[in-house]
């Protein structure tokens, strides 16, 4: 791409679309020029349209198979729409996962035809302590958490996380940037995604 791209990753409920706000008053602020986009929410339109969920959190259980279809045109999407907004120096970040539970065990997020299809720089890990993480998914009422999980649960995830970063990062040899998102003040976190972006440019 000729522009940076970075993908931000993190289990459900960590703060990565908060952390992203900040990070994006912060790059305004400083004149850059960038996109931040949902993979989610591309994954969700096309999902929606075709009458196969009514809400996100519904599309971790579809077919494997289906999602992995949606995924891959979400990434197709995203890039195609970077492509004609941002020019070469601009930056592209991703909100995204490095591993979704699904109903049929844990699957990749950044699997390799997706990830050469983003072409990302970096891929910073967003991460905070699983207790902390736990209750901050019972306090977020905007989504439909059916399996808000156990403090075990989340640092099983988050243990697969960080390997399923580094396992996409070889395959084009991307940074992987572990950032805390520390409670009641995420614009650390965004802090150093600014610095990031900086040194990357
Ligand atoms: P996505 O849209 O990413 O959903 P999610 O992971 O559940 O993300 P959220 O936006 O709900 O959580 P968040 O971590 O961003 O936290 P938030 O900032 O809201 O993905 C949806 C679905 O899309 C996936 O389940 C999957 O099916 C699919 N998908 C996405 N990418 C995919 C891929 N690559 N491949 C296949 N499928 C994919 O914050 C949570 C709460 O914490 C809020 O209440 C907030 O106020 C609070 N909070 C945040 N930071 C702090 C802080 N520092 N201190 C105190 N409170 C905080």
């Amino acid at each position: 791409n000729p522009f940076i791209t970075v993908i931000v990753t993190g289990v459900p409920g960590v703060g990565k679309t908060t952390v992203l706000g900040r990070v994006a008053e912060k790059l305004r602020s400083k004149g850059v020029r960038f996109e931040i986009v949902n993979f989610g929410d591309y994954m969700f339109r096309e999902a929606s349209a075709a009458g196969l969920v009514r809400h996100r959190d519904e599309m971790r259980h579809l077919p494997l198979r289906r999602q992995l279809e949606l995924q891959e045109s979400a990434a197709r999407a995203i890039i195609a729409d970077a492509s004609s907004k941002l020019g070469g120096d601009g930056v592209l970040l991703v909100d995204t996962h490095a591993v979704i539970r699904t109903s049929t065990g844990f699957w990749p997020g950044l699997p390799e035809n997706v990830v050469r299809e983003l072409k990302p720089d970096s891929i910073v890990l967003i991460e905070a302590p699983p207790e902390i993480i736990v209750a901050r998914q019972q306090r977020d009422k905007s989504r439909v958490r059916s399996d808000v999980a156990s403090v075990e649960t989340v640092r099983e995830l988050l243990e697969m996380a960080r390997k399923a970063a580094m396992a996409s990062a070889v395959l084009v040899a991307a940074s992987v940037y572990p950032v805390e998102n520390v409670e009641g003040n995420p614009d650390i976190a965004a802090e150093k995604i600014v610095e990031l972006i900086e040194k990357l440019r």
